[in-house]
């Protein structure tokens, strides 16, 4: 789909072993959020420990402006949906406090400042989308504390959590919310607001990798 490749490469950055999966599923193509079990328990199964993903995400603070690049601190899963609806066991009931791995942003944040870069931090709400939200919904997620929205990565932190996997997640601010800049928000528009930081973040992403002190990592873009 526009946006999302669906291509799977392995290969090496650095001396990390890496398997970067180009797009991936998304709730919004389905109404499922349980779209990513699979392709995340292969890539497990394969030896991978940690899973870094990437989105592009909507601002709600004026300090955290289009061109941005935020880490995940912790989110808000909003639709209150969940990918492991159906498990068994008791691991189902997994904690997802610390489930943006502190260590993997503290690293993140010295390969940033190595590279002369600024990598905020913040909270991501979730929304399942495909609509972009309502002015009304960006001052609802701005109030209950959230710093950027979008559509992904939720689901498959809950799923990577669940398999053990650690989980660094870096959004690139395309937009501000609706309703918070006179800019009309579309597809193509985030395209092109990712396509402009595209080189600075994927430079960041390579480093951050390279860095990164496992043998296995995952990358989903
Ligand atoms: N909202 C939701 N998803 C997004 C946005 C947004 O403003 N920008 C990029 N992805």
């Amino acid at each position: 789909m526009a946006g999302h490749s669906g291509e799977l490469w392995l290969g090496h950055i650095g001396a990390t072993q890496v398997a970067v999966m180009s797009g991936r599923k998304h709730g919004y193509e389905t109404g499922e959020v349980d779209g990513m079990k699979v392709p995340l328990r292969a890539l497990q199964a394969l030896g991978c420990q940690v899973l870094v993903q990437t989105n592009a995400a909507g601002s709600l603070k004026p300090g955290l402006p289009p061109g941005s690049l935020m880490a995940l601190s912790d989110h808000l899963n909003l639709p209150q949906r969940s990918p492991l609806v159906g498990e068994t066991g008791s691991e189902r009931f997994v904690s997802m406090a610390g489930a943006y791995d502190p260590a993997l942003r503290a690293l993140a944040q010295t390969v940033a400042s190595r590279s002369g870069l600024t990598l905020h931090e913040g909270v991501y709400a979730w929304f399942l989308g495909p609509q972009f939200e309502t002015p009304a919904e960006i001052r609802m997620a701005a109030l209950l504390g959230a710093d950027a929205v979008g559509m992904s990565t939720v689901p498959e932190t809950i799923l990577a959590r669940h398999a053990n996997l650690r989980v660094l997640a870096l959004s690139l601010i395309t937009n501000m919310g609706a309703g918070l800049s006179a800019e009309q928000l579309s597809h193509a528009h985030t395209l092109a607001q990712a396509e402009a930081a595209s080189s600075t973040a994927s430079g960041l992403l390579a480093s951050i990798i390279a860095a990164l002190d496992v043998p296995n990592a995952t990358a989903a873009a």
